[in-house]
């Protein structure tokens, strides 16, 4: 925190906007006066430098990774780390996001992201590699909270003590995806404004929406649906309590035709966050 209260003041307001997916790239370009900010997944620009330059020219792009895995122990995948460098500086990024999760194990790549284990040994685990990946990178680090379908027992905090001890130890900031915490808050059945409440809302500088499906009584992290009501209502309770500077739809599959619902989800997230902020003032 600074003396004017905002958390990470290097960040600018971008606005909202969507995920970059390659089978959108047309309706996106055409649709540039309705879309003020683009994310990229990080892994998929490696070997992409002229693509990029083109979506930087047109946009505002921010860089989000899959693969940094910042729960596994041991040092951090140097090779790796100095190709996200790369993308980051490409594209001057403000700051870097990934997900507090593990993907890979020595030897092992699992493939997806599996949720830490909330104890004192993961945070001082994930609090050495946040702090060693922002001096890397030499930007700060947004971490973001994912959806889960296990919750690994025998916790010994809270994830949102979790999320307070990371930012205190290392001055991370968040990336609070609101659909993955209304997807947790159905699956294990407990309340979604009480899961805010115990968040560093403070640190909040980014925020991810999406929709997902029913499988049986299971609520999926589909990427591929409209934004559902109870989302956009954590949106804007969200919104009324912290200024959020940056606002992505994710959608990975089940593109509609034209890109005209996508659009309208970006600009209700954008009405949403300008009015809280107004209201703020
Ligand atoms: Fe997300």
């Amino acid at each position: 925190m600074t003396s004017s209260g905002e958390h990470l003041p290097g960040v600018p307001h971008l606005g909202s906007g969507l995920g970059y997916r390659r089978e959108l790239r047309d309706h996106i370009l055409r649709a540039a006066g309705r879309i003020d900010v683009l994310e990229i997944v990080t892994e998929q620009f490696m070997d992409a430098e002229g693509e990029l330059e083109e979506l930087a020219d047109h946009f505002p792009v921010i860089p989000h990774g899959v693969g940094l895995s910042l729960g596994t122990v041991g040092p951090l995948d140097r090779d790796y780390l100095s190709r996200v460098k790369r993308v980051c500086d490409l594209i001057d990024a403000p700051y870097y996001s990934e997900h507090l999760a593990i993907t890979r194990a020595p030897g092992i790549d699992i493939g997806h992201l599996s949720p830490v284990w909330f104890v004192e040994d993961q945070l001082r685990t994930v609090v050495d590699n946040i702090a060693a990946v922002q001096d890397f990178l030499g930007r700060p680090l947004v971490v973001e909270n994912i959806s889960y379908l296990l919750e690994i027992p025998y916790a010994t905090m809270s994830q949102g003590e979790f999320f307070h001890r990371m930012v205190e130890a290392t001055g991370c900031g968040v990336l609070l995806d609101v659909a993955n915490v209304h997807i947790n808050s159905c699956n294990h059945g407990f309340s979604a404004e009480a899961f805010l409440d115990s968040m560093p809302l403070h640190a909040v500088v980014q925020i991810h929406l999406a929709g997902g499906f029913l499988d049986g009584d299971v609520y999926i992290d589909g990427h591929c649906a409209r934004v559902n009501e109870p989302t956009w209502k954590l949106l804007e309770v969200l919104a009324e309590r912290v200024p959020v500077r940056v606002s992505i739809l994710e959608q990975d599959a089940d593109f509609p035709d034209e890109l005209t619902p996508m659009l309208d989800d970006v600009d209700r997230s954008r009405q949403i966050i300008t009015a809280a902020g107004e209201g703020r003032r």
